[in-house]
């Protein structure tokens, strides 16, 4: 029996990854063909950390292919509080095809996927954020074409989720990526060992510096994310004060201007104007990220409805 989980973004192949991305670009331009989830068949979405595009983006996805979205509040489950994340992943395997779940620890993911005999989809880790990643590729896709080759520069928490998952997922498609960052918020090794390898397999690289400028010199596009990651509320004064290590890795035109003239901006939201980005940058003609962010929906629904094919195929063979 097939069963394939998407935890991490090299849950997936180089070429698994390229169909998800043409499959997404499909069910853009065509919304309602992809009927995966007619019955309508549940998916349950759990939530232990706050959402909005998330939540918003996945019971579209979800409705659209057919289904229906079991929105669970993780203040109520208490997902291995009040039971363990073994005996959650069981009851709830049994009433939906698929889990997603936005949740801290990557270990709790990987043991939910563990036990749930269904395919679980990672809305959001401590260490990763997949989903986001591959609604920035299509994202990238669209306006500066075949991703092989590309350069994407990301500034900020080196540290965080969303530098993880450019890592692994840039480099599995074959792009170069550069991450710039204070010393003090590194990659995880093993994270950056994995991209360096994935990198070189696909034809791409992978960089991480403390000097900005060398990050986006040419990019094709630049990203970048909150210097407080959800779960990080206690550093917040530490991470957005005046002695923020970040501060020189804010974007702003001026740092834009060392990019490719034709460079896109992202960045995943929430965004906060006048620290990680300034208005200027994210609300100028560079900024993709209302598109980005729409993305989200069209590439859940790609790899929501792919992982349950599979997984179905796997059954029926
Ligand atoms: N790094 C951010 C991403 C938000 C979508 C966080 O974890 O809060």
């Amino acid at each position: 029996m097939t069963l394939r989980h998407f935890l991490r973004d090299d849950d997936i192949t180089h070429e698994e990854q390229a169909q998800i991305l043409a499959r997404a670009a499909r069910i853009k331009a065509a919304p309602f063909t992809d009927r995966t989830l007619v019955g309508p068949e549940v998916v349950a979405v759990l939530f232990d950390k706050q959402t909005l595009r998330t939540q918003l983006s996945f019971s579209a996805a979800i409705a659209h292919l057919g289904g229906f979205p079991m929105i669970v509040d993780g203040k109520l489950a208490q997902v291995g509080v009040r039971e363990s994340i073994a005996d959650v992943a069981r009851v709830m395997g049994r009433e939906a095809v698929a889990i997603v779940w936005r949740t801290y620890g990557q270990d709790r993911i990987e043991e939910m996927a563990r036990y749930a005999q269904v395919p679980v989809i990672n809305a959001l880790t401590d260490d990763f954020h997949p989903c986001q990643v591959l609604a920035d590729l299509q994202t990238i896709q669209e306006h500066r074409g075949d991703l092989p080759g590309l350069t994407l520069g990301y500034l900020g928490d080196g540290a965080n989720n969303m530098a993880h998952s450019y890592l692994l997922g840039g480099a599995l498609a074959g792009m170069h990526v550069r991450v710039a960052t204070p010393s003090t918020h590194q990659p995880k090794p093993e994270i950056l060992e994995r991209a360096t390898e994935l990198a070189a397999q696909h034809g791409g690289s992978v960089l991480v510096t403390d000097d900005p400028i060398e990050a986006v010199r040419g990019a094709d596009a630049v990203a970048t994310d909150t210097w407080v990651s959800m779960g990080q509320e206690k550093e917040k004064d530490h991470r957005q004060g005046e002695e923020s290590p970040f501060l020189r890795f804010q974007v702003n035109t001026e740092l834009m201007a060392h990019a490719d003239a034709e460079a896109i901006f992202l960045h995943c939201l929430p965004a906060y104007r006048g620290f990680e980005v300034t208005a200027d940058v994210i609300d100028g003609p560079q900024s993709v990220v209302w598109g980005e962010s729409e993305n989200r929906l069209h590439a859940q629904k790609a790899i929501l409805s792919w992982l349950v094919e599979q997984h179905r195929n796997g059954e029926s063979a």
